[in-house]
């Protein structure tokens, strides 16, 4: 069996852990079907050498019975600040035989105790105000070195935003970092290897602050919501062979001085001054004539914690789809480049002009009908650079401190008409890996799937958030909630949700509320409660990752604030109603943009209460904590009797007939049996009634594609998903969108652009009907007894004429994939179990009679076993390995609706 892809703490050979037990996880490749891990042995020791030489001298687990390869906790000897622990794995097959050790891989461990810290947090004494910006401080310091080195670490975060350079060389690949936590509670610093961009004699080390989240323009509320200036923290800890250590700490010895950057902001943009530059300021040697002494700052009082998951990243690189056309010649020739994709991040512009030339960069995401760009979206968010040139050679300008949401760049200033190389897109977003992949013989489909990922990527920078161009970009809790189990599909998000979930915690009041954006900065703008749909962002964002990547671990560490959440609704909750009319606080967004169908505020109050303690049931249960299972049991059930008082009339209708609340009553189970079928009835006549349109929301509409389903309307699920008229999934696909729209009629052909005050082309909450097309259109999902995808579900539902579709899903067990394909009257599936896992797979066929596998009837075939036959299909349970199933195909599709009957 190959061991591989060893990863701690989510990543592959991680600086700067701070986790004291971190967990560690392997994936197992082997051709062979059922080839699965009965046993692991693990070895960690203190360098490559001991570990290969069999000495574990930091932990030998010793061989454990166990099927289990992710999250394997540590438990050797404790670890200090700044170890590095190497660490190999071998596991025993199902037949007893032992694998090779695999590839050692390694983590280090990051500064553990405030003592760690020799630094002091400096600054520049350069202060904006509420509305304007100023130049960004350069600081800098020269430093000798001896004697030849061993290593060399860079600890480094900033209030604000850092880009460190040594010696005139980047450090790292980062950008935008450290990102946005809610500061008053903690602020991540990063760790670098840098060792070799030092050497024997004089080196040094430069920084530019950028304002960031910390002191830029955060959402409509102005600069400077925490702090007045961008502030550094960052010791460079140098291990001499002879193993001395030497400290290069941030302290009043540094200098600074303003340059180039005259303003950065991640929501105005830059405005960069080339004729400013100071070649050579972060080498050795410069004359730092007119720097100055910087301002030491007192600790800022929130602690210090390691970088979880990865940075925002340089991913991708757009070149424009044509030759830029001229909008207009007065009073300058402006241009607009189309990038063909509507992308967040910024540009490199590749200039040559006079001297004091000035290049002016806008962005957006759509042109008015007169070709022009239209910006009206993005409200009080300027997004735009300004580039100043120096004059003479080619010139390469690309910011730094900023980030915009475009596919459209409109250049002013150029004096000749200029070619589509002048740009180039740079795509920035966390670095999570691309996991899925869906397609079908529906092209409609397939750009939505790409509108889909393209939407994460976008609404994935540092933080999840609702847009990434106007003045907003916030951390919404409802929008990710939404999303979030779409985006486990698309991306491997475990890390950068764990992250967040950190600071969703850290947002949460007192009382126990859970604020509509977290990081919550301006409590007094948004206030302290999401409300239904929002807040809830707490429960169920940790049982989705529980789910997806078998983490159990962010239950037990978001527990305690989950619980207090819960016990917030028990205080507010009016005889187990929430936002209840005689509520005085807070009663929640509703069906956010939903359309024409208005959803009481009280009924999605009480269906999340409800849902929210159905789930901390089974949270508990899986933490082991029985009182607490029992509990929010009863707690589930009081609620659901309290919704049924309120909401449902004898005869099985809610009092509220809109779509989102049956599909609230139905999805959260709080209708009884006896009802069921009436109510989807009734969603089904309202969406017809509509002309097969749907009417939900955010809040409804995640879940609406899958209620139809498993109440027996597959068909008009299709017919839902493949509307090509407003408001529909498609409609903006007809109309060339490369994201999801914020609202289903953002732009119509009738009324044009929707209200400008909240227009967002790059919303990623619509999408999350893509977890319908991974799930049931090609058929993968999760079993929730067997987290992580141990055991899998694979039952794909075809449908609305389409004649073949495929998804592929690299899970923490390795690569799930099924493909199907109706061909001559046949149904060919072919399905990829991966090695150590199971499936329980279900062939959408009313016969096994003629089924063969790899062209053998299934009872011959390895690794299959034939269950049952069910309404759905013939159920079969496979081992792992690839399979090639070939059925008989009617054209008459399993499920039919009994409305349409
Ligand atoms: C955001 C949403 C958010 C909503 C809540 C909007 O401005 O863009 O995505 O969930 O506000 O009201």
């Amino acid at each position: 069996m190959i061991i591989e892809n060893l990863r701690c703490e989510y990543l592959s050979n991680p600086l700067g852990i701070d986790v004291l037990q971190p967990r560690l996880s392997w994936e197992l490749r082997e051709e062979r079907r059922g080839a699965r891990q009965t046993a692991y042995a693990i070895r960690v020791a203190t360098s490559r050498e001991t570990l290969l030489a069999g000495k574990a001298d930091l932990w030998e687990s010793g061989k454990v019975e166990s099927e289990h390869t992710f999250h394997i906790p540590y438990e050797g000897k404790p670890l200090r600040s700044m170890q590095r622990a190497w660490w190999s794995v071998r596991v025993w097959d199902e037949q007893g035989q032992p694998s090779e050790w695999a590839e050692p891989a390694w983590w280090e461990m990051g500064l553990l105790t405030p003592d760690d810290w020799k630094a002091e947090w400096i600054g520049a004494p350069i202060v904006g105000g509420r509305r304007a910006g100023v130049p960004c401080p350069y600081l800098r310091k020269e430093f000798t070195i001896g004697r030849s080195i061993r290593q060399a670490r860079l600890y480094i975060t900033a209030l604000g935003l850092y880009d460190a350079s040594i010696n005139g060389q980047p450090v790292g690949d980062a950008v935008l970092a450290p990102g946005w936590t809610e500061y008053r509670k903690r602020v991540e610093y990063f760790v670098y290897d840098v060792t070799q961009q030092l050497h024997v004699g004089t080196n040094a080390i430069g920084v530019i602050l950028g304002d960031g989240w910390f002191c830029g323009h955060v959402a409509w509320w102005g600069r400077q919501i925490y702090g007045e200036a961008p502030r550094l923290l960052a010791q460079l800890v140098i291990l001499y062979e002879n193993g001395e250590t030497q400290y290069v700490p941030t302290d009043s010895t540094w200098q600074f001085s303003t340059g180039p950057l005259l303003e950065a902001d991640l929501l105005m943009g830059e405005t960069y001054n080339a004729r400013l530059e100071m070649p050579g300021w972060n080498c050795p040697g410069f004359a730092a004539e007119g720097w100055k002494p910087v301002q030491v700052f007192a600790p800022w009082p929130a602690p210090l914690c390691a970088r979880i998951g990865p940075p925002v990243r340089r991913k991708e690189e757009l070149s424009p789809i044509e030759e830029p056309r001229q909008v207009s010649n007065w009073p300058m020739p402006t241009w607009i480049f189309d990038l063909g994709q509507n992308m967040v991040g910024r540009v490199r512009l590749k200039v040559k002009g006079d001297p004091g030339t000035t290049i002016r960069l806008r962005y957006g995401e759509m042109l008015k009908p007169d070709g022009s760009l239209y910006t009206e979206n993005l409200r009080t968010a300027k997004q735009t650079d300004t580039y100043v040139l120096r004059g003479g050679d080619e010139e390469i300008y690309e910011p730094l401190f900023t980030f915009h949401g475009f596919r459209y760049v409109e250049v002013t200033g150029l004096t000749e008409k200029p070619s589509k190389d002048l740009i180039t897109g740079i795509v920035l977003h966390t670095d999570m890996p691309l996991t899925g992949t869906f397609s079908c013989s529906e092209p409609l489909l397939n750009q939505l799937q790409h509108n889909i990922v393209w939407g994460h990527k976008g609404n994935s920078v540092d933080i999840p958030t609702d847009c990434p161009q106007r003045d907003e970009r916030l951390g919404w809790t409802g929008d990710a909630q939404v999303f979030v189990r779409t985006g486990a599909f698309v991306h491997d998000i475990e890390s950068f949700f764990a992250r967040w979930l950190q600071t969703v915690e850290d947002s949460q009041n007192e009382e126990g509320a859970i604020p509509p954006v977290c990081p919550n900065p301006c409590p007094a703008m948004v206030g302290t409660d999401g409300g239904p749909a929002w807040a809830d962002a707490i429960i169920i964002c940790p049982w989705t990752l529980y789910l997806c990547y078998g983490d159990k671990r962010i239950l037990e560490g978001r527990y305690a604030s989950m619980a207090r959440f819960m016990a917030y609704l028990e205080k507010t909750a009016i005889n187990g109603i929430r936002c209840h009319p005689e509520y005085s606080g807070f009663r929640g967004f509703g069906d956010w943009l939903s359309t024409n169908a208005e959803t009481p505020l009280d009924l999605i109050g009480t269906a999340f209460y409800a849902y929210d303690a159905f789930l901390m049931a089974e949270i508990a249960k899986v933490l082991g904590k029985e009182e607490d299972e029992k509990r929010y049991r009863q707690l589930y059930e009081t609620i659901r009797s309290a919704f049924q008082r309120r909401f449902l009339t004898p005869d099985g209708l809610l009092v509220s007939g809109t779509q989102t609340a049956c599909v609230l009553a139905l999805e959260f189970d709080l209708v009884p049996e006896s009802v069921r079928a009436a109510v989807a009835k009734a969603l089904v006549h309202d969406i017809r009634a509509r002309g097969y349109h749907l009417s939900t929301g955010f809040v409804g509409t995640p879940y609406l594609l899958h209620v139809l389903t498993r109440e027996g309307y597959l068909d008009v699920a299709y017919r839902l998903l493949l509307q090509r008229t407003w408001p529909s999934w498609l409609y903006p696909v007809t109309k060339g969108a490369t994201t999801v729209w914020e609202r289903w009629d953002s732009w119509t052909e009738e009324k044009g652009f929707q209200d400008p005050a909240m227009n967002s082309f790059n919303h990623y909450a619509y999408g999350a009907v893509g977890a319908w097309l991974y799930q049931v259109v090609a058929g993968i999902d999760l079993d929730p007894k067997s987290p992580g995808y141990r055991h899998i579900r694979l039952a794909p539902k075809p449908g609305g004429g389409l004649t073949h579709a495929e998804a592929s899903l690299r899970t923490v067990c390795g690569l799930v994939r099924s493909a199907w394909r109706i061909e001559d009257g046949r149904l060919l599936w072919e399905v990829e179990v991966p090695t150590n896992t199971t499936a329980t797979a279900i062939l959408p066929v009313q016969s096994d009679a003629d089924v063969l596998e790899a062209d053998r009837p299934l009872s011959e075939s390895l690794g299959v076993k034939l269950r049952e036959m069910t309404s759905d299909g013939v159920v079969l349970h496979l081992d792992s390995g690839q399979y090639r199933f070939l059925a008989p195909w009617s054209s008459t599709e399993p499920t039919r609706s009994p409305v349409d009957k």
